[in-house]
């Protein structure tokens, strides 16, 4: 872990990879700790989220959001940070915020960049409001329950099932009575994918077959499926989807390194042929459902219904190092960075 510090250290986008990131692409850099105005409060940052969409941000290779960010930009995160200093009476100290403000030890706010405060008589550990009681957990609950209208009857496919958003997602569908199956990559993905977040059945995609695997698993087809990944699993999914099925696009993992062409989807005829429903999602259309569902994660972490992990790197200095392993499968559960 970073020792206390009288510099507030930042990571800087440097420059766009082409394929899986490098360390080269980042930039370390230490600047002076920001003083506060009036109506401002400073925090000193605990955990970083890492997530796929930052790949997204910079660009190079195939990215759908174009690379937003430009050498010299903060690289863009949220941290959960707590408040040290506020000349801002609705955060006094000790306040703990959520919010996406980069990948910085410290950062300044006046409330209004946050997504929100943790409540101060939270029971579940800090940590959990960076995953599956934040946004990540929010992300499975939406496409489940609003972009897949999800029934107790069906039976749930879920890619990067061992991962922070496929994990939660699991573990909603099954305490909504569904019959869940994990697609993960290797046995040993997949034992966690069973064991420690309870899917009735996980397969792998990095062995063959996975189109039959699945039908394997689900002989009597797939009626949800929450697409991580895209590309070649989304092409074994479709082939295994009954009449009617949804499938919430939730994410494109395997475009996000890919170098040159997008991959492209197979079974495309199966859209109409089963007459499915396909709709991509971003948890942030849905800001207004935030709080029912962290309400409702919250409970489910506390009843027990929904186990989560972490893999926690040590210190903003690894925090790129920490990103290119999640980007290669190197986490279970939520990828987290330590900041002190
Ligand atoms: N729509 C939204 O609002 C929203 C919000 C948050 C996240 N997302 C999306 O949700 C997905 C999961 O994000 P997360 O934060 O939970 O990350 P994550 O699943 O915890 O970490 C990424 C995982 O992706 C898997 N992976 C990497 N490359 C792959 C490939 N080519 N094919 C299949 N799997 C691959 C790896 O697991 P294996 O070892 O199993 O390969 C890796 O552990 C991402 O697509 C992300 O962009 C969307």
């Amino acid at each position: 872990m970073s020792e206390t510090t009288e510099d507030n250290i930042q990571v800087l986008f440097k420059s766009a990879p082409d394929g899986l990131p490098t360390e080269d692409n980042f930039e370390i850099k230490h600047t002076p700790i920001p003083s506060i105005g009036e109506g401002q409060f400073l925090l000193r940052n605990l955990y970083l989220s890492l997530d796929p969409y930052q790949r997204m941000l910079m660009g190079g290779g195939w990215t759908y959001s174009g690379g937003d960010l430009k050498p010299g930009d903060l690289m863009v995160g949220r941290v959960l940070g707590e408040v040290i200093e506020s000349k801002n009476p609705d955060y006094p100290l000790g306040t703990y915020c959520v919010g996406r403000l980069g990948w910085q030890t410290h950062a300044v706010s006046d409330g209004s960049n946050l997504d929100f405060t943790v409540p101060r008589d939270s029971k579940i550990p800090l940590s959990a409001y960076m995953g599956a009681a934040g946004s990540t957990g929010v992300t499975a609950w939406v496409g489940l329950k609003i972009t897949g209208q999800m029934k107790p009857s069906d039976t749930v496919l879920i890619s990067a099932a061992a991962g922070a958003v496929g994990s939660a997602a699991g573990q909603i569908a099954k305490a909504n009575g569904c019959k869940v199956i994990g697609i993960a990559g290797g046995p040993a993905k997949c034992k966690i994918v069973t064991d420690v977040f309870g899917f009735d059945a996980c397969v792998d995609y990095k062995a063959p077959d996975l189109t039959g695997q699945i039908k394997a698993a689900a002989p009597d087809g797939i009626d949800l499926y929450f697409d991580n990944v895209g590309g070649d699993v989304l092409s074994a999914a479709l082939a295994n989807m009954n009449k009617g099925g949804r499938i919430p696009l939730c994410g494109v993992l395997a475009a996000y390194n890919a170098e040159g062409e997008p991959p492209t989807v197979a079974n495309m005829g199966k859209i109409f042929d089963k007459s499915l429903r396909i709709e991509g999602f971003v948890q942030t259309q849905y800001k207004d459902r935030w709080d029912e569902a962290r309400a409702e994660l919250i409970d489910l972490i506390q009843s027990g219904k929904l186990a989560y992990r972490e893999t926690i790197a040590d210190g903003i200095d690894a925090a790129p190092s920490a990103f290119i392993g999640m980007l290669q499968g190197a986490n279970v559960g939520k990828q987290l960075v330590q900041l002190a």
